[in-house]
This record gives structure tokens, sequence and C-alpha cells, in this order.
């Protein structure tokens, strides 16, 4: 597989693309199936469905790796807690973890379990994808899960949580340990069921101050790579971590891609961790409204990594669901073709 290969840093004729949310609400036969299914949710927990979804880009838009389709937050809800998606207001927890009460009424191992129509959507797709085409699974950060998980729903000044950090540490750690302890059987399962490469999404980690980001988030990060490539070396781990450039100096530990959000200058991540691990990023995601600016972006992004084998094409973060889908196929192929190798 182009893409396992890539993520590992062997030579490929191309640099393998991929995007972030590439199944979701741009698409019309994504809109089709989910209304099929009657909401988001219903869709997630439909094995023969989430198939139809995950194989939507890849037969579209020629990418290289479909992604399974689910959520990070099907996690905490299958460890107890109540989940709603609001229409136009995004993921609602509607009772929050405010007690220790709360907290160690979480499950761990029921959790893994409960999550068998993920292992199931796994196990669904790899059967029908492409030989050549990788399969990648994911779940949230834990600092990111619990920050949905107590907080309840997006937020701007993360108070609760920050809170917590400098007020009862220890209640924080707790927390996270419990969500680690479960996202390492979850991964370790989804592995067991097909997938090809894993991914672990920081979406919230720029809420942190450095040292703090380290002690929060990166060490959990970390620990569950560690877990996954110590079990299973052959499953590339990449890590994306949103928004924190600033910290660059201190990523370390055993994983392979290292995912670069579009805040984050490529020409800085390539300088700092270009030769530890491969790069997967980090065309800005609005420039896919104009295809001058997609061609701009992706001449940019083949210009710093030298075309080398140590790069992943990709959004720096995901696509917006109003990206005409056209846009969307003329990213995907130009990159392919602009970084051809003899
Ligand atoms: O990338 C893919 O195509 C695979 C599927 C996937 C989804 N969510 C589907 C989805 C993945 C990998 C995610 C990850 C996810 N979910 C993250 C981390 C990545 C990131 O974007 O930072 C986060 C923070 C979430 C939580 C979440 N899920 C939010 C905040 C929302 C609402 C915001 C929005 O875009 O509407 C969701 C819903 C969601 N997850 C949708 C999709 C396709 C849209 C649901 C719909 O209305 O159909």
């Amino acid at each position: 597989m182009i893409f396992v290969d890539a993520c590992l840093g062997k030579p490929t004729p191309y640099t393998p693309i991929w995007m972030m949310r590439q199944a979701g609400r741009y698409l019309p036969e994504y809109m089709q199936v989910r209304e099929q299914a009657g909401d988001f949710l219903s869709l997630c927990k439909d094995p023969q469905k989430a198939c139809e979804v995950t194989l939507q880009p890849v037969d579209i838009l020629g990418v290289d790796a479909a992604i399974l389709f689910s959520d990070i937050l099907v996690v905490p809800m299958e460890m107890g807690m109540e989940l709603k998606f609001v229409k136009g207001e995004g993921p609602l927890f509607p009772k929050p973890i405010e007690t220790l009460e709360d907290l160690e009424a979480l499950s761990v191992l029921e959790a893994a379990t409960k999550l068998e129509y993920v292992y199931e959507t796994i196990r669904l797709i790899r059967g029908k994808l492409a030989a050549d085409k990788a399969l990648i699974g994911f779940c949230g950060a834990p600092w990111t899960l619990a920050t949905y998980m107590v907080e309840g729903q997006g937020t701007k000044t993360y108070a609760k949580v920050k809170k917590l950090i400098y007020s009862n540490p220890d209640f924080m750690h707790k927390l996270l340990a419990k969500v680690t302890e479960v996202l390492k059987l979850y991964m370790e399962r989804q592995i067991q069921s097909g997938i090809n490469v894993a991914m672990v999404f920081d979406s919230w980690a720029a809420a942190l101050e450095e040292d703090a980001y380290f002690e929060f988030s990166w060490n959990y990060m970390k620990e569950i790579s560690s877990y996954l490539k110590a079990k299973y070396p052959h499953i590339p781990v990449i890590l994306f971590p949103k928004g924190i450039s600033g910290y660059l100096d201190r990523i370390d530990g055993e994983f392979d891609v290292f995912g670069v959000d579009w805040s984050t200058p490529l020409e800085l991540a390539r300088e700092k961790l270009g030769d530890k691990y491969v790069l997967q990023g980090n065309m800005e995601p609005t420039r896919l409204y104009s295809k001058t600016a997609i061609k701009e972006g992706v001449e940019k992004i083949v210009q710093t990594m030298q075309n080398n084998n140590r790069h992943i094409f990709n959004l720096g973060h995901g696509i917006l669901p109003d990206i005409p889908v056209e846009n969307a196929k003329y990213f995907i192929s130009l990159a392919q073709e602009l970084t051809k190798r003899a």
C-alpha cells in the first residue's frame, strides 16, 4: 500500500493524499445516506451505511486512503455519557463530568466492547476497499475528549476544564488516565478488525500553555502510540495536535507521522521534525474555495517538502461543508500529478 509505505518513509511513486473529513457534507452522496440513516449518530452506529460513506471519497475523488466513518465522541458516549448532536450547534453532552462519582461511573472494558459497531464497520470496509488503498482508524486524544466530557460541548474559553487543571490536577489526571485506557483497547481492537493506519486527533491542543500541554495532553497521546507501536510495529501511527507550532522543539515519542495543521508553517515543521517523522498536511482548507488558490497552495507544499518520501498530502484541518466537489477533485489529482517521481 503506497499510503502505508509513505507513512513509514519508504519510497513511493508519488506522495499519497487524503483529506480530513473527506466523508462528509460537501458530498451529495453523503447527504443522501445520512438522510436514509436519520441522523449523524444513527449513521455512525449502522455498519453498512458507515461503510458506504467511508468508501465514497475513495470512489469519487480517488484519494489514496479511506478513513473510518465515525466520530471521536462515540468513545465518551459508550463510556456512559449521553450524547446529542444538535443541528447547527454541534455535539452536546447534557450531563458533563463534574464529580468524582461521575468519573467513577464511567466504564472502560464495557465501553471498548460496546463499540462493536465500529469494529464491524471496519471489517466491512476492509472487505470492500481495494487492496492497494489503506484504511485509517482513529480516536480523539484523551485531552480533547476530556475537554468535551467536562465542558459538555465546544467552548471558546475552556474555563471549566482549565479550572480543573489548575485547581484539581489529580482529578484531571484520573479522568485522562481512564480515557487513555479505553482508547488503547479501542485502537487495539480497531487494528485487530483490519485498519492499516491509526490516527489520534488532538483538536483542542492549542488550548494549553506549553508545560500544561505536555503534562495533560502529549504524554497521554504518547502513551497510546507507544502501546500500539510495541504490539503492532507494522501499523503506522499518526499524531495530530492542532495549533501547537510554538512547541515543536519538545515533540518526541514513538510514532511515525506528525500531522501538521494549516496554522503551522510547513517549512518550520520540516526543519524541526522532518528528520524524525514523516509529515502530513497542511493545505489551508479554505483554499479549496478557489482553483487558483489550490494550485498555488499545492505548488508551495511540493516545493517546501522538496518532493521527498517523507510527506503525506492532506488539508491542515477538515474540509468545509460547502466546498465544491469539483475543487476537491482538482486538489487531489493535482497533488498526485505534481508529486510523480521518475
Ligand atoms: O474524517 C472523516 O471523514 C472521518 C470521520 C470523522 C468525523 N469526525 C465525522 C463527522 C472524523 C475523523 C471526525 C473527528 C472529529 N469529530 C474531531 C477531530 C477532528 C477535528 O475536526 O478537529 C472532532 C473535534 C469531532 C467532534 C465533532 N463531530 C464536531 C465538533 C462535530 C460538529 C461540527 C461539524 O462539523 O458539524 C462533529 C460532527 C461530524 N463528525 C460530522 C462528520 C461528517 C458532521 C455531521 C453531519 O452533520 O453529518
